[in-house]
């Protein structure tokens, strides 16, 4: 005990001064900063479409209550409890074991996540520019699909605004927790909430506006598969940031007074939010315009330019929806950036900013592998896959589920229950059943449905 005493209060010296999200409207707007990415505003929309629409979302809000709110906590429960990065937290809270290997792997996780997400990031500052310069008009919906074709597979242009997205991400993570993260969050995410509360109003005035809200609402169920239940706990995990140590880290910078329970249910249902939100934008513009959303990832840049250019004054929704797509992305894009920072500089001799640079350099050199996978490196597949293509399956269908698998078996069977009752801190009469409920959904049902959601996408 006296060494275990000893371990920790080592572990405090090494990590303190460490920052601190400075307010409570911080916290949420960081935290929803990772959360609102490209997997709300760019994945959700073709998800629903590719599986029927309004039935899945039923499906999708179950997953969220079932796992995403208890794997939220659970992280937040890790992180603030040790205050201590991905890795370091659970060495501080398990020392001597081997469980600070799920740190390891959710490391390698935000860094693998990084090398083809910034590719992306850059594709929606391309087309942000673009559209600011007015080119994306005049053309058909096949030449855009070329449009993009061409751009994706460049040898060095889409990197150049990888590198773009890179700097500016490294800019912030430089700065620190709450005089770079959450001073950004702090400004972007309120801009974004006004950009699509704007477009979402314009979304009821088109005149397929009715039969866009129709699809996404009207629970279909013939049309649900199976399958759809386990794409939907993959969407939330990914949507909601978990199973990487991503929340673990953020909420190590969460100060004592943060109620966790409170916080991961206001931030799952804002992310939850910004999808069909985003979704009520997309449905409406696609219908309205002739299109089908049935066109999986590519959705927002071969279809929606030519959707964008014949609505009245479509320059201006065309550069509010990519400035809306690149804030999602660019905030989600820190904190992974963070995740590997954190680690990397509490773990050696370089500070911060050194090693946000160094991240950088390294993702950089990811990045050009997955974005040459649409041109010269096209040919370079596995499984059938391209590198880029790999990484998104290794990272999303393989690490995060594992992450979250064993994230939750921890803090269900290992971790202290007091220290569960200390960190949620419910005030409530029957508080210790509420606790009981919830251990028991770390231990059984998360584990279990991630496992079928495994097994799924690796036999599948
Ligand atoms: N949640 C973000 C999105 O929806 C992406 C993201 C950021 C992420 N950090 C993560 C996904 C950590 C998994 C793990 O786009």
């Amino acid at each position: 005990m006296l060494y275990l005493r000893f371990k920790i209060q080592n572990y405090n010296m090494a990590t303190e001064n460490r920052g601190n999200f400075s307010s409570k409207i911080g916290v949420i707007l960081a935290t929803v900063g990772t959360a609102v990415g490209l997997g709300n505003v760019w994945r959700f929309p073709y998800v629903v479409g590719d599986n029927g629409g309004g039935a899945f979302l039923l499906v999708y809000v179950g997953a969220l209550l079932l796992l995403g709110i208890p794997g939220v906590i659970a992280e937040f429960i890790i992180g603030r409890h040790s205050h201590a990065n991905a890795v370091d937290s659970f060495k501080k809270i398990a020392p001597g074991t081997k469980w600070h290997w799920i740190g390891y792997s959710g490391v390698l996780a935000g860094f693998l996540i990084m090398g083809y997400y910034a590719v992306v990031v850059g594709w929606t500052l391309e087309y942000l520019v673009q559209a600011c310069l007015g080119n994306l008009s005049g053309l058909t919906t096949e030449q855009y699909g070329e449009m993009f074709n061409q751009f994706a597979a460049h040898p060095f242009l889409p990197l150049i605004w990888t590198l773009i997205a890179m700097l500016v991400s490294t800019f912030v993570v430089a700065r620190g927790v709450s005089g770079g993260i959450e001073k950004a969050s702090n400004v972007l995410m309120p801009t974004f909430f006004i950009i699509i509360l704007i477009m979402v109003g314009h979304s009821f005035f088109l005149p397929a506006a009715k039969e866009g809200m129709l699809y996404l609402f009207t629970p279909n169920f013939s049309e649900l598969k199976p399958v759809a239940i386990l794409i939907a706990i993959g969407q939330t995990f990914f949507s909601l940031s978990l199973g990487m140590g991503c929340l673990i880290t953020y909420s190590s910078y969460f100060k004592k007074d943060v109620k966790l329970p409170k916080t991961a249910a206001q931030v799952v249902s804002i992310d939850a939010m910004v999808a069909v939100l985003s979704a009520m934008i997309i449905f409406p513009a696609v219908f309205s315009f002739g299109m089908q959303p049935e066109q999986g990832p590519s959705l927002v840049f071969k279809v929606l330019p030519n959707v964008f250019q014949q609505m009245p004054v479509g320059t201006l929704w065309g550069i509010l929806f990519y400035a809306l797509l690149f804030i999602a992305a660019i905030t989600s894009l820190i904190s992974l950036h963070e995740v590997v920072t954190a680690y990397l500089h509490e773990n050696s001799s370089l500070n911060r900013r050194k090693s946000a640079y160094l991240v950088t350099f390294l993702v950089m050199v990811l990045a050009v592998f997955a974005s040459l996978s649409f041109g010269e490196l096209s040919h370079i597949t596995l499984f059938g896959k391209t590198i880029f293509d790999l990484l998104d399956f290794f990272t999303a269908s393989i690490l995060l589920p594992v992450g979250g698998f064993f994230i939750s078996i921890f803090v269900g069977w290992y971790l202290d229950k007091r220290i569960i009752a200390a960190e949620l801190r419910i005030k409530h009469p029957k508080a210790h059943l509420i606790i009981k409920g919830y251990i028991f959904m770390l231990r059984v049902i998360v584990p279990t449905c991630i496992f079928a959601v495994f097994l799924y996408s690796i036999l599948g």
